[in-house]
């Protein structure tokens, strides 16, 4: 079938190039030229896992092809995938601007039946301004065509995008209208082989389970985080009562582990979107306030136990950080907790020697020649003339180092840990001092 992607930015990208895998003849569109130039010579400029080699393969078969032509983007695809970014506006709201933006352009170069599908994360009631946006602009042309506006959320973790495009938890359709239900049923037909994953609403119900799923896994955090303040002053160790209620599958082990705050494109943003929409519509979201309260607050308790520790006299120490993305297996550094910790320690008077095995461009890009921040090559060489060691993310490779030699090199023998990756006592035994998230053994 044939598909146009707006927008070649993660979700776009992803959407853009696995449909090609999946046979579809894909144009993906883009304003930036830069970026797709770049594209046209096959190079990402984004890190996920397994996309530059998707990505040439589908170039190689000409599944896939990459423009800033309007007009020859609408003229390619019955499907017009959104898939252009939604950032918070002053206020915190999703900003509409871009989305609506490209529906003014479909609508400007539409000639016969489209099916524009919302895949970027929107507001509830944003199909409904997208269909009024194009039925305005189809009126001043004189045009008189048929088209149908769909709500169609995506659930990819950065990381594992591919993977949860290829094999969805759930494909999520919103219309009113059956007939485009089942035309969007045959693209996905592909991903939705074992069982049916297909579950269709009506459009604004299928804009809230979007916010609605990031909302309760960004609470499940939060909550843990919580949490874990209060096990700390208990003298109970959270890591222990992760176990013991994970064990019950009403609750489940996943995303219930305490940390330094969740960061990332996604989280931090819904949740403020969903509640501000909520104040929209009159109603005050008492845990959506807290759920980002709560995270904005976890993001500081690294700084605040590094603070404690040295009691409150930072002036020349020097800090080794691993880990800047926001997560593993991405080089994204949007909304990190590393961002707080580092900008904090250099207000205080100290240096930050960072390392992360992805994110080292990124944050060579977010940070320029920072005043107090040093990037290292490596885990080691961070190390090197630090006083501490902070774990901020939790890379595979900080799992099991060489505690022996973190002794060694740091003049204080202590690692702050924000991820919990250690064993107090085996730190214990081996004289480092171990500070964690919620171990208040
Ligand atoms: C998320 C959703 O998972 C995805 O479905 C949605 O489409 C986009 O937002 P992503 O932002 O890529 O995906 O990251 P995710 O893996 O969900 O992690 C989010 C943050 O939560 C990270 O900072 C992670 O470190 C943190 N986290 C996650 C915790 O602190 N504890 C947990 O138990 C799980």
């Amino acid at each position: 079938m044939k598909v146009t992607v707006f927008g070649s930015g993660y979700v776009g990208l992803v959407t853009g190039i696995c449909l090609a895998e999946a046979g579809n003849d894909v144009v993906c569109i883009d304003i930036d030229q830069d970026k797709i130039d770049n594209l046209n010579k096959a190079i990402v400029p984004i890190y996920e896992p397994g996309l530059d080699e998707m990505l040439k393969a589908n170039m190689d078969a000409g599944r896939v092809k990459f423009t800033t032509n309007i007009a020859e983007a609408v003229n390619h695809g019955t499907f017009q995938f959104i898939a252009v970014g939604t950032p918070p506006d002053e206020d915190g709201a999703a900003d509409l601007q871009y989305v609506l933006a490209v529906a003014k352009s479909i609508a400007e170069h539409m000639n016969e039946y489209r099916i524009i599908v919302d895949k970027s994360t929107v507001p509830v009631g944003t199909a409904d301004k997208v269909k009024q946006e194009i039925l305005s602009v189809l009126q001043q042309r004189g045009v008189e065509t048929e088209f149908d506006v769909v709500s169609n959320p995506e659930f990819l973790k950065e990381g594992a995008a591919i993977e949860d495009f290829m094999k969805p938890d759930r494909i999520v359709i919103g219309t009113d209208n059956p007939r485009t239900a089942e035309l969007l049923k045959v693209l996905y037909a592909p991903f939705n082989r074992s069982h049916d994953r297909v579950i269709t609403m009506d459009v604004r119900s299928a804009e809230l389970t979007k916010y609605a799923a990031n909302a309760m896994l960004a609470t499940k955090i939060s909550f843990m985080n919580e949490l874990s303040n209060l096990a700390e002053r208990l003298g109970a160790d959270i890591e222990q009562v992760r176990n013991g209620i994970g064990s019950d599958s009403r609750i489940g082990y996943s995303f219930i582990y305490p940390g330094c705050g969740y960061g990332g494109s996604c989280f931090p943003k819904d949740v403020k979107a969903l509640e501000r929409t909520a104040r929209q519509v009159g109603y005050q979201a008492e845990l959506l306030n807290a759920v980002e309260n709560v995270n904005n607050r976890q993001k500081h308790v690294l700084v605040n136990k590094i603070k404690k520790h040295y009691k409150d006299d930072l002036q020349g120490k020097t800090f080794a950080l691993w880990g800047l993305a926001f997560k593993p297996k991405t080089d994204d550094m949007r909304e990190a907790p590393s961002r707080v910790v580092i900008e904090a320690l250099i207000e205080a008077g100290a240096q930050v020697r960072a390392y992360d095995p992805e994110a080292m461009d990124e944050a060579a890009r977010v940070y320029g020649n920072k005043a107090g921040l040093r990037l290292a090559s490596s885990t080691e060489e961070a190390l090197n003339g630090a006083d501490a060691l902070i774990v901020v993310t939790e890379w595979k490779n900080f799992w099991s180092p060489d505690f022996d030699f973190i002794k060694k090199t740091l003049n204080d023998a202590v690692i702050f840990d924000g991820r919990n990756l250690y064993d107090p006592q085996l730190l214990k035994s081996k004289g480092i001092r171990y500070y964690a998230i919620g171990r208040g053994l």
